[in-house]
């Protein structure tokens, strides 16, 4: 393949501490360059004054990495503002928390028109180029204006919701059907996608052929599913090697015996992290047999802590947690223990491994990595259960974990008691179910499928009738869907 161009906005150049904070994107999109020499560009991480943005490239290996710095006024405007006061809340369903203000609108499209400005003079004309998230929605449209023809792919890593929620987006009418520039946009789930195309027919009024390819003027966008996956192999070994490290054992000695339940957030509403710590709560009013005998450790590193609805979150759990804290812990137990540290992969392979249960439970997410990556380090001999909520990407494929409403507490709860009392058995059997289906979708086939429909666009699956053929009551439908499933 030519070089591959990866354009997002938090960008993991190896050896950096930003890379651990990086949040999902970056670990995926990491291992999928590192088996294609090219470039990643994005932004820097820095805030500067006006005066002073710099563009430079870090070479590492085959791999450039083209880092921008953002202005104060585009880290107001452009990120804090129209990219996570309005996109981020409204991709995840909150219409309630979204703040729109022209400006920040104006931000964003600018810091759109500047990536675009600095990468028109790196591009080549055959580089293949894939854009990742909301952040970059108009860069396609952008570069086309500058006298782009290259293969432009686009990755929604979070969800998109149905068209009545998108079209409270201010300026949707130009900012989505924009997406047209692009040659080719995935989608984490079958749901997401068919919200787009519904929004394409509905919002824009514009024809397709087949579910997976509409025309916009004298273009053709296609559209497919791509559910993000993790390194599971890779995983599986490193979590082998993490449970001997000094960090792993001292914190299992520290449980005293009992047994742990694990959850990994960055710190988000989308996340549903007080909710969790009420159910766990509502488990322990409940289930009194087992008060004394699980921790439950929450690490959550905190992010985006300038905007209001992050503060007053945090606020929020910590009061949560102390509370359940207050109410049942003893000199000996602190039922919850609640982390905001940024852990190595290392750490949290090992401390995954360790752990009897996740809880992954989500109001809304695009996949959720974390539920993968837990699942990718069990071990298949002693397997922990992952609990996943109904509202989480993963929860398409991971259908043999415990699958909860993550607003309906007692479910959650329910689910947390099954967990720790599942018999052996039933631990192995869904513990390889699992596994065996992210072995099948691993990152690589992630990156792999979604190049080659970028690039050979003609072997792009009708992911609707996929779809339709997977929930069919058809047995023998049902069957075909799987096969071609697993063959593309
Ligand atoms: C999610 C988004 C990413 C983002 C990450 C971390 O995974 O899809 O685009 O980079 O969160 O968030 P941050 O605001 O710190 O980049």
């Amino acid at each position: 393949m030519a070089r591959l161009v990866v354009v997002s906005n938090r960008v993991a150049v190896p050896n950096r501490n930003a890379s651990e904070s990086a949040g999902g994107l970056a670990v995926v999109v990491r291992p999928t360059l590192k088996r294609h020499s090219g470039v990643w560009f994005g932004w820097s991480g820095r805030v500067v004054a006006k005066s002073q943005p710099a563009v430079r490239t870090i070479e590492r290996g085959h791999q450039s990495y083209i880092l921008t710095d953002l202005t104060n006024e585009d880290y107001d405007e452009f990120y804090n503002g129209f990219a996570n006061r309005v996109l981020w809340p409204i991709f995840h369903y909150r219409l309630d928390i979204a703040e729109f203000s022209r400006r920040d609108l104006r931000g964003y499209m600018r810091v759109n028109e500047h990536f675009a400005t600095e990468l028109h003079k790196i591009l080549l004309p055959d580089d293949v180029i894939w854009v990742h998230d909301y952040h970059l929605i108009p860069l396609a449209g952008i570069l086309r204006d500058l006298g782009r023809q290259n293969k432009i792919g686009f990755f929604h890593h979070v969800p998109f919701p149905p068209p009545e929620i998108v079209a409270a987006i201010p300026n949707h009418e130009h900012l989505i059907p924009a997406m047209c520039h692009y040659d080719l946009i995935g989608f984490q789930t079958d749901c997401d996608a068919t919200n787009f195309a519904r929004y394409l027919k509905d919002e824009c009024g514009l024809l397709n052929r087949d579910p997976s390819s509409f025309r916009a003027g004298d273009r053709t966008v296609q559209i497919g599913v791509f559910a993000v996956g993790v390194e599971t192999s890779e995983l599986n070994r490193l979590a082998r090697r993490a449970v001997h490290s000094s960090f792993v054992r001292g914190v299992v000695e520290s449980l005293a015996g009992r047994d742990m339940i694990i959850g990994v957030d960055r710190l988000d509403y989308s996340k549903g992290i007080a909710l969790r710590m009420d159910a766990f709560d509502r488990f322990l009013s409940i289930h009194p047999v087992w008060r004394g005998k699980v921790t439950y450790l929450q690490i959550t590193p905190k992010s985006r802590s300038e905007i209001r609805e992050y503060a007053d979150m945090e606020r929020q759990i910590d009061e949560t947690a102390g509370r359940v804290n207050g109410m049942y812990g003893e000199a000996s137990w602190t039922p919850i223990r609640y982390v905001n540290r940024t852990h190595s992969r290392t750490a949290l392979a090992g401390l995954y491994r360790s752990a009897r249960a996740a809880l992954v439970t989500p109001l809304r997410d695009g996949m959720n990595i974390v539920a993968k990556e837990y699942v990718a380090c069990q071990d298949s001999e002693n397997p922990g259960v992952l609990i996943l909520s109904r509202f989480a990407g993963a929860a398409a494929e991971c259908t043999a974990a415990l699958i909860v409403n993550p607003y309906d507490a007692d479910s959650v709860a329910a689910a947390i008691e099954r967990a720790l009392s599942m018999p052996l058995d039933e631990r192995r059997s869904r513990n390889n179910a699992l596994f065996a289906t992210l072995v099948a979708h691993d990152v690589k086939n992630w990156g792999d499928r979604f190049l080659d429909a970028l690039t050979r666009p003609q072997k792009l699956p009708n992911w609707l009738s996929w779809m339709r053929a997977k929930n069919s009551r058809t047995p023998a439908l049902r069957r075909n869907a799987e096969k071609q499933w697993a063959a593309d």
